[in-house]
């Protein structure tokens, strides 16, 4: 009998009988088999870089010196000149995130995609949304592998095989955009390539999802069936929100089917829609330090995320 390496379903690359294979046979929990379980290739967290003053110049938004945005409220329809802004904002983040795609490569750390992105901003007089968001140390957002989304970037070197999410946000003009891709780092392998396609057309099934006068529980079942169709599963945890001249309204937007989801789009409505997709469990632990949130089992995990506006007819991509 020939032993043929199956690879993982995971994504890790690796086989799959010393990978996820001995969860699958009957023993202990999976809790103490991912505690005693040597994978050897989970990202670990590392030193990072301390965190930038606020950039020099460029007008900062409230949180920017507390660290805590001020509660206020605001409604979800915008105003045509908010949308003038918010659209300016999208294609600023959407600029800054092309410019770090085509750093990526083995050896780069994400420390280094977050100076640059830091600079980046400030050339474009921007401010990185995330910086001293709640306390977030960083200007952008990296997550590898399995981490699923808010990865702090850090020292460790990106390498072949890796998939990383960037997530870009910046704070222009008097308005927010947020954008993110999911970014293959040389040689990846089959399985982890085809859970990002997955990913992005999960994105594009979401966003084609968006229509006045339906309601926001149509995005999260169109992002759900190409998921599940592609045998994935759709991250609850974390969901896409309104957005304006606040990085986060209140407007939240659910990537799984809830049909409890029962209000309305309307024209003038913007909203970040960003699936997380995971080739394993949905559920997310999060690392010590309070902000990267991983997968329960560490299988992958991929994102996409575009802002959008909803209109009159339909939907317009503020961040392409
Ligand atoms: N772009 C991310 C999001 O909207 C930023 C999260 S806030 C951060 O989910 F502080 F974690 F960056
Ligand atoms: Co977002």
């Amino acid at each position: 009998m020939s032993v043929r390496k199956t690879l993982c379903w995971c994504g890790s690359g690796f086989g799959y009988a010393l990978c996820h294979g001995p969860f699958d046979r009957p023993g202990p929990g999976a809790d103490q088999l991912l505690a005693a379980h040597p994978f050897s290739w989970a990202v670990r967290p590392a030193p990072a870089a301390p965190r930038r003053k606020a950039p020099a110049g460029v007008r900062a938004p409230d949180y920017a010196t507390g660290g805590e945005p001020r509660l206020d409220l605001v409604g979800d329809v915008r105003s045509v000149a908010e949308i003038e802004a918010v659209r300016h904002a999208c294609g600023e983040a959407a600029a800054v995130l092309r410019h770090l795609v085509g750093m990526v490569r083995p050896g780069i750390t994400t420390d280094a995609l977050d100076a640059e992105a830091y600079e980046e901003c400030q050339r474009r007089r921007a401010y990185p949304s995330t910086l001293n968001y709640h306390g977030y140390t960083k200007s952008i957002c990296t997550s590898v592998n399995e981490v699923i989304c808010h990865g702090i970037p850090d020292s460790r070197p990106l390498r072949s095989g890796d998939i990383v999410n960037l997530d870009v946000s910046v704070f222009v003009g008097g308005a927010h955009g947020d954008c993110s891709v999911t970014v293959c780092v040389g040689e990846v392998n089959p399985i982890a390539r085809r859970l990002v396609d997955a990913a992005r057309a999960c994105l594009n099934a979401g966003v084609k999802a968006v229509r006045p006068g339906r309601p926001f529980s149509d995005i999260g079942r169109a992002i759900e069936d190409v998921a599940v169709r592609g045998g994935y599963s759709v991250v609850r945890q974390f969901v896409g929100h309104g957005i304006g001249p606040l990085f986060h309204t209140g407007l939240q937007v659910l990537h799984h089917y809830d049909p409890s989801q029962t209000r309305l789009m309307q024209p003038g409505m913007v909203f970040t829609v960003e699936p997380m997709i995971n080739a394993g469990t949905h559920r997310a632990y999060q690392w010590p330090d309070g902000w990267t949130a991983v997968t329960a089992d560490l299988a992958r995990s991929a994102q996409f995320e575009h802002t959008v506006l909803c209109t009159r007819s339909g939907v317009e991509v503020l961040t392409l």
